[in-house]
């Protein structure tokens, strides 16, 4: 008899449980709409509003937080002028200024964080825009709030600080920044959401941006019309809704990437201290990086090989259940080291 080999997905930060099971009812109760124009997405900036406790005028929503990236690049940087980032952040933010001939200016992690210390040197008159990933992906790594209000206290507030906190929902140190607090005190900063991670609807594509209302009209004028889709905006709307399903997706994420990163130390791996839903590992060369994923890979398991980022000798894996985590841990017990030994 053929079996059915079936992979698993470990290799784009999704969420590993799906999504609550509200957003399929959601979108079915949409079909009949389907062959009009979409609305502009009052409910759901609304739904945000309320949920943040902001008014809904300081909301943008794009399909995914990817567009919100690009509105911020084609709003605010003209062609002589650059874009601050880290050499090892989220890849859109230079491939989105390479599309669009914006230079971009890179900046050092610092022990895989995004220390926005690092930027003050290379802040010139041309720097127009500053994205800066909290948790960071591809290494999970936090800024505190602290540092945050340090770094905006020190800059032009005519410089756009980009805060991108796509993976913030799965975040449980207490020194994470109130980003919505300092967005009122700092007018030029940007907060950034996706609902590709713990809101588990990434290939429905939504996400948003929270800012000054008058940044809002802005990036509003450069914003596509009918960007959300009425599908979209009902099944966002109903995985924010959802508590339950993000509580419980956050608390397992938790005691998953706990575990994963007290036997990775253990095992003498190198790790960083991730606060997202995945994890980065480097190796001391791309052959041992290749025997690590191949452990996986020969059972099933994919991650995400950082080699398509540049990076030949690290991974990064989206934390899984409690199952695909034991088995990763025992794979990588008793094949992996047993190969290195060997
Ligand atoms: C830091 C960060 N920001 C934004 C995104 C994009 O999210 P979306 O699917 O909402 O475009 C990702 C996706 O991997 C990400 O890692």
């Amino acid at each position: 008899m053929k079996r059915n080999i079936i992979n698993v997905r470990l290799s784009a930060n999704e969420n590993f449980y799906g999504c609550s099971p509200n957003v399929f009812k959601a979108i079915n109760s949409q079909t009949e709409n389907i062959s009009l124009y979409p609305n502009a997405p009052l409910k759901l900036k609304e739904v945000l509003a309320n949920k943040y406790n902001i008014s809904a005028n300081k909301l943008i929503i794009g399909a995914g937080s990817v567009r919100i990236i690009e509105n911020l690049i084609l709003t605010f940087v003209k062609d002589d002028e650059e874009v601050l980032i880290f050499d090892n952040s989220f890849v859109a933010y230079k491939q989105l200024c390479s599309f669009h001939n914006k230079k971009c200016v890179m900046a050092k992690l610092d022990n895989g964080r995004c220390d926005p210390k690092k930027l003050l040197p290379l802040i010139n008159k041309k720097t127009k825009l500053i994205f800066i990933a909290n948790p960071n992906n591809p290494t999970g790594t936090i800024i505190s709030h602290n540092e945050l209000e340090s770094f905006l206290s020190e800059i032009s507030p005519e410089i756009i600080v980009a805060i991108d906190e796509a993976y913030s929902e799965y975040v449980f140190d207490d020194n994470f920044p109130d980003s919505i607090k300092l967005q009122e005190k700092y007018k030029n900063l940007i907060i950034l959401h996706s609902l590709s991670k713990i809101y588990g609807i990434a290939g429905i594509r939504v996400g948003f941006g929270i800012a000054d209302e008058k940044n809002i009209v802005k990036m509003s004028s450069k914003m596509l019309p009918f960007t959300l889709n009425t599908i979209a905006e009902a099944a966002a709307i109903a995985s924010i809704e959802d508590d339950n399903f993000i509580e419980n997706s956050r608390e397992k994420n938790r005691i998953n990437l706990k575990y994963l990163y007290e036997n990775f130390v253990k095992l003498g791996l190198n790790i960083f201290p991730s606060q997202a839903n995945f994890i980065y590992l480097w190796f001391d060369s791309e052959k041992e990086k290749d025997c690590f994923y191949n452990v996986l890979a020969q059972n099933n398991i994919i991650i995400c090989d950082m080699k398509v980022f540049g990076q030949p000798n690290a991974v990064r894996i989206t934390i899984g259940d409690n199952k695909v985590s034991r088995k990763i841990i025992c794979l990588i017990k008793y094949e992996f080291i047993r190969n290195l030994k060997s």
